[in-house]
Protein backbone atom coordinates (compact mmCIF):
# COMPACT_ATOMS: atom_id res chain seq x y z
CA UNK A 1 0.00 0.00 0.00
CA UNK A 2 0.95 3.68 -0.75
CA UNK A 3 0.58 6.53 1.74
CA UNK A 4 1.86 10.26 2.39
CA UNK A 5 2.50 12.35 4.78
CA UNK A 6 4.64 15.23 5.80
CA UNK A 7 8.28 14.36 6.94
CA UNK A 8 10.20 17.39 8.42
CA UNK A 9 8.36 19.86 6.39
CA UNK A 10 8.36 18.37 3.16
CA UNK A 11 5.34 16.14 1.80
CA UNK A 12 6.65 12.18 1.74
CA UNK A 13 5.13 9.21 -0.04
CA UNK A 14 5.89 5.86 1.09
CA UNK A 15 5.17 1.51 0.46
CA UNK A 16 4.49 -0.13 2.97
CA UNK A 17 2.67 -3.63 4.08
CA UNK A 18 -0.64 -3.42 6.04
CA UNK A 19 0.46 -4.15 8.92
CA UNK A 20 4.09 -2.70 8.93
CA UNK A 21 4.34 -0.22 12.16
CA UNK A 22 5.79 3.51 11.59
CA UNK A 23 8.67 2.61 13.78
CA UNK A 24 9.60 -0.67 10.64
CA UNK A 25 8.54 2.68 8.00
CA UNK A 26 10.64 5.59 9.36
CA UNK A 27 14.05 3.13 10.27
CA UNK A 28 13.56 1.75 6.46
CA UNK A 29 13.04 5.39 5.37
CA UNK A 30 16.94 5.52 7.14
CA UNK A 31 15.47 7.91 9.66
CA UNK A 32 17.81 6.80 12.19
CA UNK A 33 16.97 8.77 15.01
CA UNK A 34 13.94 6.71 15.82
CA UNK A 35 15.33 4.09 17.78
CA UNK A 36 14.62 0.86 17.99
CA UNK A 37 13.53 -0.03 21.91
CA UNK A 38 10.89 -2.32 23.35
CA UNK A 39 8.71 -2.11 20.81
CA UNK A 40 5.73 -2.35 23.61
CA UNK A 41 5.57 1.21 23.48
CA UNK A 42 6.94 1.65 27.28
CA UNK A 43 9.82 3.05 27.07
CA UNK A 44 9.52 5.91 24.57
CA UNK A 45 13.00 5.81 22.78
CA UNK A 46 10.94 5.68 18.97
CA UNK A 47 8.94 8.87 19.88
CA UNK A 48 8.40 11.22 17.00
CA UNK A 49 5.94 14.69 17.36
CA UNK A 50 2.88 13.94 15.22
CA UNK A 51 0.89 16.79 14.39
CA UNK A 52 3.72 18.10 17.27
CA UNK A 53 2.39 15.56 20.11
CA UNK A 54 4.90 13.16 20.90
CA UNK A 55 3.81 9.63 20.12
CA UNK A 56 5.68 6.33 20.23
CA UNK A 57 5.70 4.42 16.74
CA UNK A 58 6.18 0.96 17.50
CA UNK A 59 3.08 0.62 19.00
CA UNK A 60 1.01 2.59 15.77
CA UNK A 61 0.88 1.42 11.83
CA UNK A 62 2.64 3.41 9.63
CA UNK A 63 -0.97 3.60 7.68
CA UNK A 64 -2.41 5.63 10.75
CA UNK A 65 0.35 8.49 9.80
CA UNK A 66 -1.61 9.07 6.37
CA UNK A 67 -2.47 12.66 5.97
CA UNK A 68 -0.57 13.94 9.22
CA UNK A 69 2.92 15.90 10.19
CA UNK A 70 5.47 14.13 11.53
CA UNK A 71 8.91 15.86 13.07
CA UNK A 72 11.94 13.79 14.46
CA UNK A 73 15.58 14.81 15.84
CA UNK A 74 16.34 15.13 12.00
CA UNK A 75 13.93 17.71 11.17
CA UNK A 76 15.94 20.30 14.18
CA UNK A 77 18.81 21.52 13.04
CA UNK A 78 18.57 24.25 10.37
CA UNK A 79 21.54 23.38 7.34
CA UNK A 80 24.74 22.83 9.76
CA UNK A 81 23.18 24.94 12.46
CA UNK A 82 22.12 22.85 15.44
CA UNK A 83 18.68 24.04 17.65
CA UNK A 84 19.68 25.34 20.80
CA UNK A 85 17.88 22.36 22.30
CA UNK A 86 20.46 20.42 20.81
CA UNK A 87 23.45 22.72 21.92
CA UNK A 88 21.64 22.83 25.59
CA UNK A 89 22.24 18.99 25.50
CA UNK A 90 25.41 19.37 24.52
CA UNK A 91 26.69 21.87 26.62
CA UNK A 92 24.57 20.70 29.99
CA UNK A 93 26.09 16.97 29.55
CA UNK A 94 22.67 15.45 28.95
CA UNK A 95 24.27 12.73 27.20
CA UNK A 96 25.57 9.43 28.12
CA UNK A 97 24.42 6.51 25.63
CA UNK A 98 22.56 8.87 23.68
CA UNK A 99 20.09 6.27 22.83
CA UNK A 100 17.13 7.97 24.55
CA UNK A 101 18.32 11.67 23.84
CA UNK A 102 16.13 12.37 20.05
CA UNK A 103 12.98 11.15 21.64
CA UNK A 104 13.67 13.50 24.98
CA UNK A 105 14.51 16.15 22.51
CA UNK A 106 11.47 16.30 20.89
CA UNK A 107 9.58 16.15 24.04
CA UNK A 108 11.52 18.99 24.75
CA UNK A 109 10.51 20.56 21.68
CA UNK A 110 6.54 19.51 21.82
CA UNK A 111 7.03 21.67 25.40
CA UNK A 112 8.86 24.95 24.39
CA UNK A 113 6.98 25.20 21.12
CA UNK A 114 3.95 25.73 23.95
CA UNK A 115 5.30 27.18 26.77
CA UNK A 116 8.64 29.55 26.07
CA UNK A 117 8.79 29.86 29.91
CA UNK A 118 8.62 26.23 31.53
CA UNK A 119 9.32 25.58 35.16
CA UNK A 120 10.95 22.64 36.01
CA UNK A 121 8.11 20.66 36.94
CA UNK A 122 6.76 21.36 33.35
CA UNK A 123 10.17 19.48 32.30
CA UNK A 124 10.21 16.64 34.30
CA UNK A 125 6.65 16.03 33.76
CA UNK A 126 7.53 16.11 29.47
CA UNK A 127 9.87 13.62 30.01
CA UNK A 128 7.94 11.54 31.43
CA UNK A 129 7.37 9.81 28.02
CA UNK A 130 10.89 9.08 27.63
CA UNK A 131 12.80 6.47 29.86
CA UNK A 132 16.64 6.75 30.31
CA UNK A 133 18.94 3.99 31.98
CA UNK A 134 21.75 6.18 31.83
CA UNK A 135 22.01 9.73 32.49
CA UNK A 136 18.87 9.84 34.45
CA UNK A 137 16.80 13.52 34.46
CA UNK A 138 18.70 16.17 35.97
CA UNK A 139 20.82 16.78 33.26
CA UNK A 140 18.55 16.55 30.73
CA UNK A 141 15.64 19.07 32.81
CA UNK A 142 18.42 21.38 33.02
CA UNK A 143 19.04 21.08 29.59
CA UNK A 144 15.72 22.31 28.60
CA UNK A 145 15.17 24.83 31.11
CA UNK A 146 18.99 26.37 29.54
CA UNK A 147 17.78 25.95 25.87
CA UNK A 148 14.45 28.15 26.70
CA UNK A 149 16.59 30.51 28.10
CA UNK A 150 18.62 30.79 25.00
CA UNK A 151 15.28 30.60 22.91
CA UNK A 152 14.32 33.86 24.51
CA UNK A 153 17.41 35.44 23.69
CA UNK A 154 18.88 35.08 26.90
CA UNK A 155 22.34 33.96 28.14
CA UNK A 156 22.17 31.61 31.07
CA UNK A 157 25.49 30.71 32.18
CA UNK A 158 26.70 27.47 32.95
CA UNK A 159 26.23 26.01 36.08
CA UNK A 160 29.34 26.74 38.28
CA UNK A 161 31.51 24.32 38.67
CA UNK A 162 33.85 23.97 41.68
CA UNK A 163 37.31 25.65 41.05
CA UNK A 164 39.86 22.75 40.85
CA UNK A 165 43.74 23.09 40.46
CA UNK A 166 43.46 21.15 37.10
CA UNK A 167 43.04 22.49 33.68
CA UNK A 168 41.18 19.27 32.69
CA UNK A 169 40.01 16.68 35.15
CA UNK A 170 36.87 18.43 37.09
CA UNK A 171 35.70 20.24 34.37
CA UNK A 172 32.79 20.03 31.86
CA UNK A 173 34.22 18.38 28.61
CA UNK A 174 31.92 18.16 25.95
CA UNK A 175 31.05 14.28 24.88
CA UNK A 176 33.40 13.65 21.74
CA UNK A 177 30.36 11.69 19.58
CA UNK A 178 27.51 14.74 21.36
CA UNK A 179 26.98 16.14 18.20
CA UNK A 180 26.49 13.16 16.54
CA UNK A 181 24.16 11.94 19.33
CA UNK A 182 22.03 14.95 19.14
CA UNK A 183 21.47 14.51 15.38
CA UNK A 184 20.71 11.19 15.62
CA UNK A 185 22.97 9.77 13.64
CA UNK A 186 22.98 6.27 12.50
CA UNK A 187 25.96 5.59 15.26
CA UNK A 188 24.41 2.28 16.75
CA UNK A 189 24.89 -0.96 15.97
CA UNK A 190 21.17 -1.57 15.11
CA UNK A 191 21.18 1.14 13.00
CA UNK A 192 23.94 -0.36 10.76
CA UNK A 193 22.80 -1.68 7.59
CA UNK A 194 25.20 -3.49 5.54
CA UNK A 195 23.99 -4.83 1.47
CA UNK A 196 23.65 -8.59 1.70
CA UNK A 197 23.06 -8.70 5.15
CA UNK A 198 21.86 -11.79 6.53
CA UNK A 199 19.77 -12.12 9.93
CA UNK A 200 20.16 -14.81 12.49
CA UNK A 201 17.48 -16.22 14.26
CA UNK A 202 17.99 -18.79 16.93
CA UNK A 203 16.15 -21.82 18.27
CA UNK A 204 15.92 -22.45 21.79
CA UNK A 205 15.27 -25.11 23.92
CA UNK A 206 11.67 -25.27 25.83
CA UNK A 207 13.26 -27.84 28.14
CA UNK A 208 15.30 -26.68 31.21
CA UNK A 209 17.76 -29.90 30.97
CA UNK A 210 17.33 -32.28 27.97
CA UNK A 211 19.70 -34.53 25.89
CA UNK A 212 19.26 -33.74 21.69
CA UNK A 213 18.98 -37.05 20.51
CA UNK A 214 18.31 -36.12 16.74
CA UNK A 215 17.31 -32.64 15.13
CA UNK A 216 16.47 -32.52 11.33
CA UNK A 217 16.84 -29.44 9.91
CA UNK A 218 16.63 -30.29 6.42
CA UNK A 219 13.40 -28.94 5.62
CA UNK A 220 14.73 -25.01 7.13
CA UNK A 221 17.90 -25.54 4.85
CA UNK A 222 15.56 -25.28 1.51
CA UNK A 223 13.57 -22.65 2.62
CA UNK A 224 14.25 -20.23 -0.38
CA UNK A 225 16.44 -17.48 1.30
CA UNK A 226 17.94 -19.46 4.27
CA UNK A 227 21.75 -19.49 3.62
CA UNK A 228 22.74 -21.61 6.68
CA UNK A 229 21.09 -23.70 9.42
CA UNK A 230 23.77 -24.44 11.98
CA UNK A 231 23.44 -27.08 15.03
CA UNK A 232 25.94 -28.81 17.20
CA UNK A 233 27.03 -30.53 14.57
CA UNK A 234 28.05 -27.66 12.43
CA UNK A 235 30.45 -26.13 14.49
CA UNK A 236 33.37 -26.59 16.30
CA UNK A 237 33.14 -27.24 19.63
CA UNK A 238 35.25 -24.42 21.79
CA UNK A 239 34.48 -24.07 25.28
CA UNK A 240 34.46 -20.79 26.89
CA UNK A 241 33.19 -19.11 29.97
CA UNK A 242 29.44 -18.09 30.17
CA UNK A 243 29.65 -15.55 32.55
CA UNK A 244 32.95 -13.71 31.68
CA UNK A 245 33.56 -10.62 29.50
CA UNK A 246 36.68 -9.82 30.18
CA UNK A 247 39.70 -10.87 28.24
CA UNK A 248 41.63 -13.28 28.91
CA UNK A 249 38.37 -15.39 29.54
CA UNK A 250 37.82 -16.39 33.00
CA UNK A 251 37.52 -20.05 34.29
CA UNK A 252 35.41 -22.30 34.33
CA UNK A 253 35.39 -22.82 30.71
CA UNK A 254 31.37 -24.05 30.91
CA UNK A 255 29.86 -23.61 27.94
CA UNK A 256 30.11 -24.19 24.02
CA UNK A 257 28.35 -22.32 21.30
CA UNK A 258 25.88 -24.53 20.06
CA UNK A 259 25.91 -28.36 22.48
CA UNK A 260 23.82 -31.80 21.97
CA UNK A 261 22.84 -31.18 25.52
CA UNK A 262 20.43 -28.17 26.56
CA UNK A 263 20.84 -27.11 30.37
CA UNK A 264 18.21 -24.20 30.48
CA UNK A 265 15.51 -23.27 28.87
CA UNK A 266 16.38 -20.80 26.43
CA UNK A 267 19.72 -22.54 25.39
CA UNK A 268 20.70 -22.55 22.58
CA UNK A 269 19.79 -25.17 19.96
CA UNK A 270 20.56 -23.75 16.31
CA UNK A 271 20.91 -21.10 14.13
CA UNK A 272 19.62 -19.80 11.02
CA UNK A 273 21.44 -17.24 8.71
CA UNK A 274 18.48 -15.92 6.46
CA UNK A 275 17.96 -12.86 3.75
CA UNK A 276 15.34 -11.38 6.27
CA UNK A 277 14.49 -11.89 10.24
CA UNK A 278 11.20 -13.08 8.75
CA UNK A 279 12.55 -16.04 6.76
CA UNK A 280 14.87 -16.89 9.34
CA UNK A 281 12.11 -16.96 11.76
CA UNK A 282 10.23 -18.76 9.30
CA UNK A 283 12.89 -21.46 9.15
CA UNK A 284 13.11 -21.74 12.88
CA UNK A 285 9.17 -23.21 12.84
CA UNK A 286 10.41 -26.27 10.26
CA UNK A 287 13.00 -27.46 12.15
CA UNK A 288 12.49 -30.59 14.06
CA UNK A 289 14.10 -31.84 17.27
CA UNK A 290 13.69 -34.74 19.44
CA UNK A 291 14.49 -34.66 22.92
CA UNK A 292 15.14 -36.77 25.86
CA UNK A 293 14.28 -34.64 28.61
CA UNK A 294 16.52 -34.98 31.18
CA UNK A 295 15.85 -33.85 35.63
CA UNK A 296 16.19 -30.93 35.98
CA UNK A 297 17.39 -29.11 38.98
CA UNK A 298 15.29 -25.58 40.01
CA UNK A 299 16.64 -24.74 43.24
CA UNK A 300 20.88 -24.45 44.46
CA UNK A 301 20.44 -25.53 47.38
CA UNK A 302 18.80 -28.95 46.31
CA UNK A 303 21.21 -28.74 42.93
CA UNK A 304 23.95 -29.62 45.64
CA UNK A 305 23.09 -32.67 47.45
CA UNK A 306 23.94 -36.12 46.33
CA UNK A 307 22.39 -37.79 44.09
CA UNK A 308 20.91 -34.84 42.12
CA UNK A 309 21.02 -34.54 38.53
CA UNK A 310 24.20 -33.32 37.37
CA UNK A 311 23.97 -30.46 34.51
CA UNK A 312 27.40 -30.32 33.33
CA UNK A 313 28.55 -33.88 33.05
CA UNK A 314 30.77 -32.97 29.56
CA UNK A 315 33.94 -34.02 29.70
CA UNK A 316 35.54 -30.95 28.10
CA UNK A 317 34.53 -28.22 30.59
CA UNK A 318 37.44 -26.47 32.27
CA UNK A 319 37.62 -26.36 35.78
CA UNK A 320 34.15 -26.22 36.44
CA UNK A 321 34.51 -26.26 40.82
CA UNK A 322 32.14 -28.94 41.56
CA UNK A 323 30.54 -30.45 38.25
CA UNK A 324 28.96 -33.61 40.52
CA UNK A 325 27.32 -31.00 42.82
CA UNK A 326 26.26 -28.60 39.87
CA UNK A 327 28.72 -25.92 41.85
CA UNK A 328 30.34 -23.77 38.69
CA UNK A 329 32.40 -21.61 40.64
CA UNK A 330 32.74 -19.91 44.19
CA UNK A 331 33.62 -16.42 45.50
CA UNK A 332 35.14 -15.73 48.67
CA UNK A 333 36.03 -12.38 50.35
CA UNK A 334 37.16 -11.07 53.34
CA UNK A 335 37.60 -7.80 54.59
CA UNK A 336 39.48 -7.78 58.67
CA UNK A 337 38.76 -10.45 61.28
CA UNK A 338 34.97 -11.24 60.19
CA UNK A 339 34.46 -13.75 62.89
CA UNK A 340 35.83 -11.16 65.68
CA UNK A 341 33.39 -8.61 64.66
CA UNK A 342 30.58 -11.27 64.66
CA UNK A 343 31.88 -11.82 67.59
CA UNK A 344 31.86 -8.04 68.75
CA UNK A 345 28.80 -7.17 66.99
CA UNK A 346 25.50 -5.92 69.26
CA UNK A 347 23.30 -8.13 66.88
CA UNK A 348 23.69 -10.74 64.43
CA UNK A 349 21.65 -11.08 61.75
CA UNK A 350 21.62 -14.41 59.45
CA UNK A 351 19.40 -15.06 56.48
CA UNK A 352 19.96 -16.13 53.11
CA UNK A 353 19.12 -13.89 50.42
CA UNK A 354 17.96 -14.98 46.71
CA UNK A 355 18.14 -13.20 43.97
CA UNK A 356 16.84 -13.79 40.44
CA UNK A 357 19.04 -13.07 36.80
CA UNK A 358 19.83 -9.40 36.66
CA UNK A 359 19.97 -7.48 33.19
CA UNK A 360 21.48 -4.26 32.69
CA UNK A 361 18.62 -3.59 30.43
CA UNK A 362 20.02 -0.54 28.20
CA UNK A 363 16.99 0.48 25.80
CA UNK A 364 18.64 -0.84 22.23
CA UNK A 365 18.20 -4.05 21.88
CA UNK A 366 20.88 -6.54 21.71
CA UNK A 367 22.40 -6.74 18.27
CA UNK A 368 25.56 -8.35 17.13
CA UNK A 369 27.05 -7.65 13.42
CA UNK A 370 29.98 -9.09 11.76
CA UNK A 371 31.45 -8.74 8.85
CA UNK A 372 34.93 -9.05 7.04
CA UNK A 373 36.48 -5.71 6.33
CA UNK A 374 38.37 -4.38 3.19
CA UNK A 375 41.59 -5.41 5.29
CA UNK A 376 40.24 -8.53 5.75
CA UNK A 377 39.66 -8.15 8.94
CA UNK A 378 36.35 -9.81 11.16
CA UNK A 379 34.76 -7.08 12.64
CA UNK A 380 32.04 -7.87 15.50
CA UNK A 381 29.70 -5.14 16.45
CA UNK A 382 27.36 -5.53 19.41
CA UNK A 383 24.95 -3.67 21.19
CA UNK A 384 26.40 -0.17 23.10
CA UNK A 385 29.82 -1.28 22.58
CA UNK A 386 32.58 0.11 20.39
CA UNK A 387 33.18 -2.35 17.27
CA UNK A 388 36.69 -4.16 18.03
CA UNK A 389 38.88 -5.84 15.31
CA UNK A 390 39.91 -9.54 15.29
CA UNK A 391 42.25 -10.84 12.84
CA UNK A 392 41.01 -13.52 10.17
CA UNK A 393 43.34 -16.09 11.14
CA UNK A 394 42.32 -15.60 15.28
CA UNK A 395 38.68 -15.63 14.82
CA UNK A 396 39.24 -19.18 12.06
CA UNK A 397 41.12 -20.70 15.52
S1 LIG B 1 8.13 2.76 23.06
FE1 LIG B 1 8.56 2.21 21.01
S2 LIG B 1 10.40 1.14 21.07
FE2 LIG B 1 9.91 1.47 23.17
S1 LIG C 1 21.52 8.49 27.71
FE1 LIG C 1 19.45 7.91 28.06
S2 LIG C 1 19.38 5.82 27.68
FE2 LIG C 1 21.50 6.30 27.57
Amino acid sequence: MRIHFTLNGTVRQFDCEPGDSLLTLLRRAEIWSVKHGCETGECGACSVLIDGVLTPTCVMLAAQAEGHSLVTVEGLATGQQIHPLQQAFIDTGAIQCGYCTPAMLLAAKALLDRNPRPTEADARAVLGGVMCRCTGYVKPVEAILRAAALLRGETPPLKEQAPTATRVVGHPEPKVDAVRLVKGRPVFTDDMHLPGLLHAALLTSPHAHARIRAIDVERARSLPGVHAVLTYRDVPRVVYESGGQSYPNPLPYDQVSLDSKVRHVGDRVAVVAAETPDIARAALDLIRVDYEVLPAVFDPDVAQQPGAPVIHDEADAVKIEDAQHNLATSVHAQVGDVEKGLRESDRVFERTYYTSQVQQAHLEPHVCLTYWDEDDRLIVRSSTQVPFHTRRSLACR
